[in-house]
């Protein structure tokens, strides 16, 4: 029996295309594992009015670890009338699968490292101010909220009436009170004290075990009174039990502005669900973006590791496949990682490291070229070739942690 069983599930487009090469990478480093292969995604949802089946639901439940790819999602009403024509009009709603799987198991802390790799052509530059460049290192991991706030999915056009009733008694709906219920959507910002104590409390955790010396909560406690200052609230209380560990407090949109000017002075930075979304997206642009992007969704039970891109459909039919598959594999090395396998997560980190930094093989969006038909021919490296420069260097002899494997020897 293998030592470890993972659910894999690679939905849509080029979740189908990075996924299976992330497990060639784990097989290089002999990562003992059995995978499920479980459906979801748009065509669960067109087929069944489903887009995350009861049955892969199972499936997680009994093995508590994850693999995904990445899933399509479509506006409501193109979500409807992609549907089946035998399940239209029998009261399935679409909902993001993604979602839906990290509030059905709690998976409430999101975990997404921005770090650079050296020697990636897409990491940061910075201007110098007497002429030249620098190019200051991010090493910034984004602890986001993930199952509350804006994306809690409470919200609605035209309110029922006694949403609306209570909605009056607040003195700030007045402007809005005439408006007529089709004319009006709203989206309820829900945060819980306890899951912004868990968010913070992981965040500081993080910082203690990596050693980062601050922890910044990244919020808008100004103007968002209530939920941004409860979160604000907890990130002080929880500051108070890690002595050593500065809390730094930023406002999101002044945030996003700063990560371009000093983004090497972040460590430790903790958010609500959008606001942690929003920020882990703008440190992963200084780090080279989707192609290197990856995360944790992380439960009390239950663990799915992502990359953070989409699915891409533009590249979805392209063979060979073009995109970058290193988001995936970060994804797959944050799973070793909390399974205990940090070695084999070591080896991962290095040979990516090794690849990126002798430059010669390079998926399109690292060459800062277009994607599509003609990345190949202009020298982009496949999908498959960028996997097989990886598992090259795994191979090989000369990574650190190759030698150090011989010294043990
Ligand atoms: P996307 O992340 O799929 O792609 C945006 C663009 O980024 C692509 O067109 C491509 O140019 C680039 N890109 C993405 N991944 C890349 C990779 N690995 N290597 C190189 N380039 C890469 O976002 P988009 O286009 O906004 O959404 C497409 C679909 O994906 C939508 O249906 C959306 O709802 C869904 N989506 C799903 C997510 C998930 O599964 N967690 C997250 C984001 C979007
Ligand atoms: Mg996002």
């Amino acid at each position: 029996m293998a030592k470890h069983t993972v659910i894999t599930m690679p939905g849509d487009g080029i979740g189908n295309q990075v996924l299976p090469q992330a497990l060639r990478v784990l097989k290089a480093v002999g990562f003992d594992a059995e995978y499920i292969h479980a459906d979801i995604g748009w065509d669960c949802w067109c087929r069944e009015g489903n887009a995350l089946p009861q049955r892969t639901i199972d499936l997680l439940s009994e093995y508590k670890l994850g693999l995904f790819g990445a899933i399509t999602s479509k506006p409501k009403k193109e979500a409807e009338a992609e549907l089946s024509p035998e399940l239209r009009g029998k009261g399935h709603s679409y909902f993001s699968p993604i979602v839906t799987m990290r509030q059905k198991f709690n998976l409430d802390t999101c975990i997404r490292p921005c770090i650079s790799v050296p020697g990636n052509p897409l990491n940061f530059i910075r201007k110098k101010a007497n002429g030249g460049f620098e190019e200051p290192l991010v090493n910034v991991v984004v602890f986001r909220q993930n199952t509350e706030g804006l994306y809690a999915g409470v919200e609605w056009t035209n309110p029922p009436k006694d949403v609306r009733a209570a909605l009056a008694t607040h003195a700030k709906f007045k402007p809005f009170a005439a408006t007529p219920g089709t004319d009006l959507a709203i989206s309820v910002r829900i945060i819980t004290r306890r899951a912004a104590r868990k968010i913070c409390k992981a965040a500081f955790e993080w910082a203690k075990n990596n050693k980062y010396k601050s922890v910044t909560i990244c919020e808008k406690p100004n103007v968002l009174r209530e939920t941004s200052g409860l979160m604000e609230e907890e990130a002080k209380a929880v500051a108070r039990e890690y002595p050593g560990i500065a809390l730094w407090s930023t406002n999101i949109d002044a945030q996003t502005m700063w990560l371009t000017k000093n983004p090497e002075e972040y460590g430790v930075v903790v958010a609500s669900n959008l606001f942690g979304d929003v920020i882990s997206d703008a440190f992963a642009g200084l780090i080279g973006g989707l192609g290197f992007a990856a995360s944790g969704n992380i439960g009390d039970e239950v663990a799915v590791f992502e990359p953070t891109h989409g699915s891409a459909p533009k590249y979805a039919e392209l063979d060979p496949p073009i995109v970058n598959p290193i988001a995936m594999f970060l994804s797959a090395v944050m799973m070793l990682e909390h399974v205990g396998e940090i070695d084999k997560a070591r080896h991962i980190r290095e040979a990516i490291a090794a690849v990126v930094k002798e430059g010669r093989v390079r998926t399109y969006d690292m060459m800062r070229i277009p994607g599509g038909t003609t990345a190949i021919r202009q020298g982009a490296a496949s999908t498959i070739e960028m996997t097989d420069a990886v598992i090259g260097k795994i191979e090989s002899r000369e990574l650190a942690y190759a030698v150090a494997e011989r010294e043990r020897a």
